[in-house]
């Protein structure tokens, strides 16, 4: 297969990027036919762009405007120019914590993923996982899905369950949701490279 074949991803993220680096490392341990083109952030020094540049992917920071929950007109402009710079096919958002807006809602319908730490529809929003733990969940986990114009709403693509212990903590319970993601992303990311559900 050639270069040109790949799935193109454009990455947004506003945080450590544990999730990225995971992904990064099943494209090249599975031979997932895909590659990272860009990766952008909200945040000037986030951990993921660190991690993009350490793969020697293009990196930008966008700076996203006053609101801290929204992209503004010109931030979202500004990522979908990026995005479409690097003729990016599927969008993946790994910890990004802003709403996406309609103008790259309208340039990638039924494109753009994100992964979020609960077993959605519960728990949407801000540390799903002390969520779970105030209403006592015995279960908890990740969910992939689309993203539409609400926070965590979109269609549910995918999901993988974790125990929560009886004397877990917040970063425990955190930390074994996360181990969770990071197999379960790569997993979808995979299935979209190899049977392209968007093309035609
Ligand atoms: C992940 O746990 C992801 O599920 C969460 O941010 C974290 C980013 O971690 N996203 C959300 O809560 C979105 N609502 P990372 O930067 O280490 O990949």
């Amino acid at each position: 297969m050639s270069a040109g074949d790949k799935l193109r991803l454009g990455v947004l993220g506003s945080g450590r990027g544990t999730n990225l680096d995971a992904i990064f490392r099943a494209l090249h341990d599975r031979a997932i036919p895909a590659e990272v083109k860009v990766v952008l952030s909200d945040v000037r020094d986030a951990g993921i762009l660190h991690i993009g540049r350490s793969h020697r992917v293009h990196t930008k920071y966008v700076y996203p405007g006053e609101s801290p929950f929204r992209l503004d007109e010109a931030s979202e402009h500004n990522i979908s120019n990026a995005l479409h710079h690097e003729q990016v096919e599927l969008v993946i958002l790994a910890g990004f914590m802003r709403i996406i807006g309609p103008e790259l809602l309208a340039a990638y319908p039924r494109r753009i993923l994100n992964i979020h730490p609960s077993l959605l529809p519960k728990h949407p929003g801000l540390r799903a996982w002390e969520q779970a733990l105030a209403a006592g969940d015995t279960v908890a986990g990740c969910t992939v899905h689309y993203v539409d114009q609400g926070v965590d709403s979109g269609e549910i693509i995918a999901q993988a369950e974790v125990d929560v212990m009886p004397d877990d903590t917040p970063e425990a319970l955190h930390a074994r949701i996360q181990h969770a993601e990071h197999v379960l992303y790569p997993e979808v990311i995979d299935h979209f490279a190899r049977n392209r559900p968007f093309a035609g």
